[in-house]
């Protein structure tokens, strides 16, 4: 073996066809019993609809590398996202777009006229100056936009009101003057033809490389653990880059998603992809529902079952004992100090590359893991 792997999301498998391209030996080792990370998907047991079993996965880069790179696993369909919301029991498009301004205003501003009267209801505050997330929201969008659309949804999010969660959780709240509600504007989107699994399965495909599931790197009765590889191989560590040293510098604060399924008895629950829901009062976040994903399959999914995904937001336990999946990095003044020292021994840890989502403690889109993975090799590996 050439080259030690840890995790089989997108940054690790990226990693592990270059390598194995380039007539390297990968072995590729994943804690969980199927490789592709949060990418995952497989078809409901009962229905046979793909489901994206750690939350919904769009994909869409602008990148004309990462574009070139994953075309040569699958292909994709011209599936374009689109995200609705309910509040108070009306639906309006998101994001927030002339659509949804002329539906909540009950009105027919021009793009001008509604942007003037967005600017006018922001003047209760400057952003800049905001004390909290709300003041912030309301001095981006306004009081009424930011009460109907951000405020709840936020504190859902976060379980926390929003006058208590720091400005800084929110830069930007972007706000289209036209009808386009795309939700996405990379120059290319889609959905892998075969599912995620196949294409993920794909990038492993080669005989230069191992995978190995069930193979925790902490876990010394697998025979490649950490104390056991140590300074005998590289290694690409795409885990919690706490958990790597023990978290010595404390724990890093995650958020976490609770994911509930069923199949209800309807060809169609929503009509559509992704619902969300505004208000506090319904205490789920969003509605997936799968067969949206892929209308080109009509003919194979069921006419008369469909399945449907809540999702509800939590903050994770992290630490050693937790069962929770770190999904969002909740990024507080704290948990930057602790990224920086976890950095510095990152860097002091000879021959150990830590990428990824986890490794890096950031938030990473497929393209953007992607992207990351191709640079390492190029850079750091590949000579
Ligand atoms: P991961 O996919 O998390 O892979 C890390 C792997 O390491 C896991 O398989 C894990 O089991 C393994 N591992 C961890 N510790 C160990 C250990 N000790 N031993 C062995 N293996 C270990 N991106 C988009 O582009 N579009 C989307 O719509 C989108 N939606 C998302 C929704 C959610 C809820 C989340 C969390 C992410 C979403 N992403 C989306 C991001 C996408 O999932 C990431 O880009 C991708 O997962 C990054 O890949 P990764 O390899 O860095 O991490
Ligand atoms: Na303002």
């Amino acid at each position: 073996m050439d080259l030690l792997v840890v995790g089989s999301g997108f940054f690790g498998l990226t990693i592990a066809e270059r390598a194995a391209h380039a007539g390297r030996r990968v072995t590729v080792i994943d804690r969980r019993s199927h490789l592709g990370g949060n990418a995952y998907s497989e078809p409901d047991p009962e229905t046979g609809i793909e489901v994206h079993r750690y939350g919904a996965h769009l994909f869409h880069t602008s990148n004309p590398q990462v574009w070139e790179y994953v075309n040569r696993f699958t292909a994709f369909t011209d599936y374009v996202h689109r995200v609705y919301t309910t509040h108070r029991g009306v639906v309006y498009p998101l994001p927030i777009s002339l659509g949804t301004i002329n539906q909540f205003f009950s009105a027919a501003h021009s793009p001008g006229e509604a942007a003037a009267l967005i600017a006018e209801q922001a003047a209760e505050f400057d952003p800049k100056q905001a004390r909290n997330l709300e003041e912030r929201g309301i001095g981006l969008i306004g009081r009424p936009l930011y009460e109907a659309f951000i405020r709840d949804y936020t504190a859902k999010q976060w379980q926390t009101d929003p006058r208590e969660l720091p400005a800084e959780v929110i830069s930007r709240l972007p706000v289209r003057y036209s009808y386009d509600n795309r939700y996405f504007t990379d120059t290319w989107e889609g959905l892998p033809v075969d599912g995620y699994t196949a294409w993920l399965e794909r990038m492993a495909d080669h005989p230069n490389i191992d995978v190995r599931l069930k193979a925790d790197f902490f876990d010394d009765a697998q025979p490649l653990n950490k104390a056991a590889v140590a300074g005998r191989v590289p290694v690409v560590y795409t885990g919690p880059v706490d958990r790597y040293f023990d978290y010595s510098e404390g724990a890093l604060g995650w958020r976490t998603l609770d994911f509930e399924a069923e199949v209800v008895e309807v060809a169609d629950f929503q009509g559509t992809a992704v619902m969300n829901y505004a208000d506090l009062a319904v205490p789920y976040t969003r509605i997936h529902e799968f067969k949206h994903f892929h209308p080109e399959r009509a003919d194979r999914y069921p006419t008369d079952r469909t399945v449907i995904m809540r999702e509800y937001s939590r903050f994770a336990d992290t630490g050693p004992a937790t069962d929770d999946e770190p999904y969002y990095p909740v990024n507080t003044p704290v948990d930057r100090e602790r990224l920086l020292a976890y950095r510095k021994l990152a860097a002091a840890e000879p021959n150990v590359y830590f990428g990824g989502r986890l490794g890096t403690y950031q938030y990473l889109d497929m393209h953007m893991a992607i992207a990351s993975a191709l640079s390492m090799w190029s850079t750091r590996l590949a000579a």
